[in-house]
């Protein structure tokens, strides 16, 4: 919930221009919050950022006051959603059962979903943190899952304690091997991101990281030196 319409017009525009040099290799989106995705998806056009959000509703259409469905994000050129992250699962109670239907809703629409899970520092330090990822994989994902897992530890969220490289490659090899047995697949048809303090000085180690397939940036996302310092690094 940051920026207004006139900052996040001239942070697109920053974005879309200063993206234009990087390796075509590296895909970026940007998920604006709801009032400005219109906005923002009018100076992306053409550019090679993608369209995401930041939520969903379950339902693709009706009596849900407030709420916007995915069928209307898709509408907009949305192409990505955010569905379970820790602060909507944190405020909003939103349980891994209800990201499960959103992410099915999101990839009805034709949308792919980007489903957060993480742990709290009080798993992590009683030792419990990947039986707690493995749950949260096992309900938040329905059967039919396409799309992107981002591993976003609730501790390194806006902290600026960025997870250490050894915790970030044991828990997203974990993911990796959670989700492949989940869906019946093979390890590499989910991308997982890490997400939590990411900066453009260590967005490079993160991503050097065999089972790491991207970020997903929160503070350092606000300014366009810091985000295309991030795409640089990758
Ligand atoms: O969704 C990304 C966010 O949760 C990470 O935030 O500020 O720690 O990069 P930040």
């Amino acid at each position: 919930m940051n920026g207004l319409c006139a900052q996040s017009r001239s942070l697109a525009e920053a974005l879309a221009d200063g993206s234009e040099d990087l390796p075509p290799f590296i895909d970026l989106t940007i998920c604006p919050p709801f009032t400005q995705i219109a906005a923002v998806g009018d100076i992306l056009a053409g550019s090679r950022i993608r369209l995401g959000a930041q939520d969903c509703h379950v339902a693709s259409a009706g009596a849900f006051t407030g709420d916007i469905s995915a069928a209307m994000l898709a509408d907009l050129n949305v192409r990505y959603v955010i569905v379970g992250h820790s602060e909507r699962r944190l405020h909003h109670f939103e349980t891994d059962e209800l990201v499960n239907a959103k992410a099915r809703a999101a990839i009805e629409a034709d949308l792919t979903p980007i489903v957060c899970i993480g742990e709290t520092s009080e798993e992590r330090d009683a030792g419990i943190a990947h039986e707690r990822l493995s749950a949260q994989i096992a309900t938040s994902l329905p059967a039919n899952f396409r799309g992107v897992v981002a591993y976003e530890p609730i501790w390194a969220i806006g902290t600026g304690r960025t997870a250490s490289i050894q915790e970030i490659e044991e828990t997203t090899a974990h993911i990796r091997a959670a989700v492949a047995a989940h869906l019946e697949t093979d390890d590499k048809s989910v991308p997982i991101l890490y997400g939590g303090s990411v900066t453009a000085r260590d967005a490079a180690s993160i991503l050097s990281i065999n089972s790491v397939g991207g970020v997903l940036v929160g503070g350092a996302s606000l300014a366009a030196d810091s985000f295309l310092g991030i795409a640089l690094a990758a």
